[in-house]
């Protein structure tokens, strides 16, 4: 992928926020849903935004790429204002998953290549574009599926093809939101591989996860969220639960069926 070496960890921009809301309120249906959060994304950072069900993970997600508006308070993306910032190809998105896909059946190719409609010109799709959509399909682990329709997928495969979308444009900033919920195993794994080789290259992340679980490892720092407010901004908070605790093994993102730790945090 092309993506200049300054996008690095530990290069120059380093420190620089790819993501910043100051003091932002949201309200759903007249009811405050944000109460005044602050979270930041630094380039090269993996954030989590956690908190259980209802808490606001996805309300916030939403108030920065504009899904939501904001009744007060700064959002910020690449150092501009939302309102202002236009270039959304440098911005991967994956969405919650609702439902199964239903209507117009279309394939993983015609889906990934959504994904880069945003760096084609004119819209018109040339060679680099099309090489860059069959990276992202390979990436996933789906080339051998790519003309298949997406309504013929399991939940996990469906996932992956999403994933396959945000990264297809090659943004700098992933967003997702719960990417493992609903997840066989088999596309956690590629999940979690997908996601490490997007940090190893600098891509900027924020996560958003009911539990902390095998992509722990890549996690920088965590922000959590209680009733719409920040209750906690630094390390996962599992770094102060059960892997604390001594003899406890280490998650990793091979042992997929181990179960999720649950934090006092979380719930
Ligand atoms: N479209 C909506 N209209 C009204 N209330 C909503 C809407 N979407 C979410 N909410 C409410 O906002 C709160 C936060 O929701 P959400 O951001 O989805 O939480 P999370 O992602 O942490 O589970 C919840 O109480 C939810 O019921
Ligand atoms: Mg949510």
């Amino acid at each position: 992928m092309s993506k200049s070496a300054d996008t690095g960890k530990g290069g120059p921009g380093k420190g620089e926020a790819v993501i910043s809301l100051r003091k932002v309120t949201a309200e759903l249906g007249s009811r405050p849903v944000l109460r005044g959060i602050d979270l930041t994304v630094t380039r090269g950072e993996v954030v989590a935004l956690l908190g259980a069900n209802g808490s606001g993970k996805s309300t916030a997600v939403r108030t920065i790429i504009g899904q939501v508006p904001v009744t007060g308070g700064d959002v910020e993306i690449f150092g501009t204002a939302r309102r202002r910032f236009r270039d959304w190809a440098r911005v991967g998105y994956v969405p919650q998953r609702t439902t199964a896909a239903g209507g117009v059946p279309a394939t993983i190719n015609e889906v990934v290549t959504s994904g880069r409609l945003s760096r084609a010109r004119f819209g018109v799709l040339r060679r680099s574009d099309r090489e860059a959509v069959a990276r992202a399909i390979d990436l996933v682990g789906l080339t051998d599926r790519a003309k298949d329709s997406v309504n013929a997928l399991s939940g996990g495969q469906h996932q992956r093809v999403l994933i396959a979308r945000a990264l297809a444009s090659e943004p700098e900033l992933l967003i997702m939101d719960e990417p493992m919920a609903g997840v066989d195993l088999a596309s956690q794994e590629v999940l979690a591989a997908t996601l490490r080789q997007q940090v190893a290259q600098g891509t900027s992340v924020l996560l958003v996860l009911h539990e902390l679980g095998p992509l722990e490892p890549l996690i920088d720092r965590a922000v959590v969220l209680r009733d719409g407010c920040v209750l906690h901004d630094g390390p996962p908070p599992q770094a102060v639960g059960q892997h604390a605790l001594p003899g406890h093994d280490h998650v990793h993102p091979h042992d997929a069926d181990a179960e999720p730790v649950r934090t006092g945090l979380l719930t």
